[in-house]
């Protein structure tokens, strides 16, 4: 993660070192970098690593498995190092943040006492007040509330480092849809967005600093429905309207979505919003309706079929992506049978598969039909062979066609370099570093499951071979 350039500091603020560690999505990477941009006004700039640190901020995930576990052997190794600094004469303070800090608040304060700060994500904000208590305090300061609103009213701006060219954009937290294997309602809270208005003028800041592709994040961010500029209730189709119209703004992308909250005109946008990409992350989780109903998802295998083919109405060449999850209890035979048929149906460009695990709090830890590892094991294999078919195949569809490449970064090689098609797909080939941040189009020559290999289809100009 980048941490903010040097701040203006004046001459009394004490120059400080942080170490972020961060586990898990797209969300914990975007709020790790808003502690950081929180914490640069009391001088806390990059460290090395956590033995060069003032500070160590541990962001965490709960959605998977010994989430809780991983946590604490991992603040076994942290206290090690803040009992080393302190022989040397050096204090650390030591954070717990995100969803395993907002679940387990209080055994972590039991287990680790060497913890100065307990947060959760909503709490953010709060940070340097907590660490002015941290340096005061005896114990442990917990802030595990869920004041959302405030969280977005008091966050600084996004400090983007200069330069970056695709940037994430929280737009929306928490989550009320209570799937049962789930624990983010439970950790993130109920569904909040954040005003237009802000989103916009932090969108405007990202594309002044070089952004040209953003990325709209939300626990369930196509349930975004926030204040307009005009006073009115704005859905996500009519935010991502208005940021479209952002000049040097060419890429938009939205993430994660649920299947129930794609509205009509969200739909509709797909078709005619040229800067929202045909690339759509919509976890569908089973294909057997049994399941689903268990998993309380409040939609249908044929709904979600149906769904696509409205999409594809408007974007023929949507490209799809998805969660499944195999093994939620109850899932029999029949029941997978139905999710391999629905991959069939659909055909993803890409798609993330997990085996179930029971989270504790959740209805479905508990839930009797326990399925056996072994068994999900092997159906997770056959369906993770199927994902990787159609991966490979929709990849080498593409050989020979002309595509549009955001050109993100150096390649490997010398002269070589990497960007983004419409489809998320890594694209590299040869061409000079003058590109960097312009979407050109290349044509592609050779293609893998995970990459595809291009070539610049008009030869560069004498000033765009000039070095950079
Ligand atoms: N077990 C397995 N996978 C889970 N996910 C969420 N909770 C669990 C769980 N208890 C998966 C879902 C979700 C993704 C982010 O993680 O597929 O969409
Ligand atoms: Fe969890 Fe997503 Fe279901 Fe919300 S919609 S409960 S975040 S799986």
């Amino acid at each position: 993660m980048k941490l903010p350039a040097e701040p203006r500091l004046s001459p009394v603020t004490p120059r400080r070192r942080l170490h972020v560690i961060t586990w898990g999505c797209q969300m914990n990477v975007y709020d790790s970098g808003r502690m950081a941009d929180v914490l640069a006004p009391l001088g806390y700039t990059a460290a090395d690593g956590p033995a060069d640190a003032d500070m160590v901020i541990l962001n965490t995930c709960h959605i998977r498995e010994k989430a809780a576990e991983k946590v604490f052997s991992e603040l076994g190794r942290l206290r090690l190092i803040k009992e080393e600094r302190a022989a040397a004469g050096k204090s650390t303070i030591l954070a717990v943040a995100g969803c395993v800090a907002q679940a387990e608040g209080a055994e972590i304060t039991a287990r680790a006492p060497y913890v100065d700060i307990v947060l959760g994500p909503q709490t953010y904000h709060r940070l340097p007040e907590m660490v002015a208590r941290a340096h005061r305090a005896a114990g442990p300061v917990i802030e595990t509330d869920f004041p959302v609103e405030q969280k977005f009213d008091f966050l600084p701006e996004q400090q983007a480092a200069p330069g970056a060219l695709t940037a994430f954009l929280t737009v929306q937290e928490g989550c009320d849809k209570f799937c049962s294997f789930c624990v983010v309602p439970y950790t993130r809270g109920a569904e909040a967005s954040r005003p237009a208005a802000s989103v916009l003028a932090e969108a405007r800041r990202l594309v002044a600093n070089g952004a040209r592709e953003l990325t709209l994040l939300g626990q369930n961010v196509n349930a975004y429905h926030g204040e307009g500029t005009d006073g009115r209730d704005w859905g996500l189709a009519r935010l991502i309207r208005a940021l479209a119209e952002i000049p040097g703004l060419v890429r938009l992308r939205y993430t994660t979505s649920h299947p129930r909250d794609m509205e009509d005109d969200l739909i509709a946008a797909h078709g005619d919003v040229p800067a929202l990409m045909p690339f759509l992350h919509l976890p569908v989780q089973s294909g057997s309706d049994r399941i689903l109903a268990a998993m309380n998802r409040k939609h249908t295998a044929d709904d979600y079929r149906r769904l696509i083919d409205r999409l594809r109405a408007h974007r023929p060449d949507l490209a799809l992506s998805s969660d499944f999850i195999i093994g939620h209890p109850g899932e029999t035979a029949v029941d997978f049978a139905a999710t391999m048929r629905l991959i069939e149906d659909i055909g993803f460009a890409q798609a993330y598969s997990f085996k179930y695990s029971a989270r504790p709090g959740t209805p479905a830890a508990g839930a009797p039909g326990v399925v056996p590892e072994g068994e999900k094991d092997n159906r997770l294999a056959e369906l993770q062979a199927l994902l990787r078919d159609q991966q490979t195949a929709f990849n080498a569809e593409c050989t020979g066609r002309v595509i549009d490449v955001l050109v993100t970064h150096a390649g490997r090689r010398p002269g070589q370099l990497g960007g983004r098609s419409p489809y998320l797909q890594a694209i590299h080939f040869d061409g000079p570093m003058t590109l960097l941040g312009e979407v050109v189009p290349v044509k592609i020559t050779h293609t893998s499951t995970n990459s595809l290999s291009a070539a610049l289809i008009f030869t560069p100009s004498k000033q765009e071979l000039a070095p950079a």
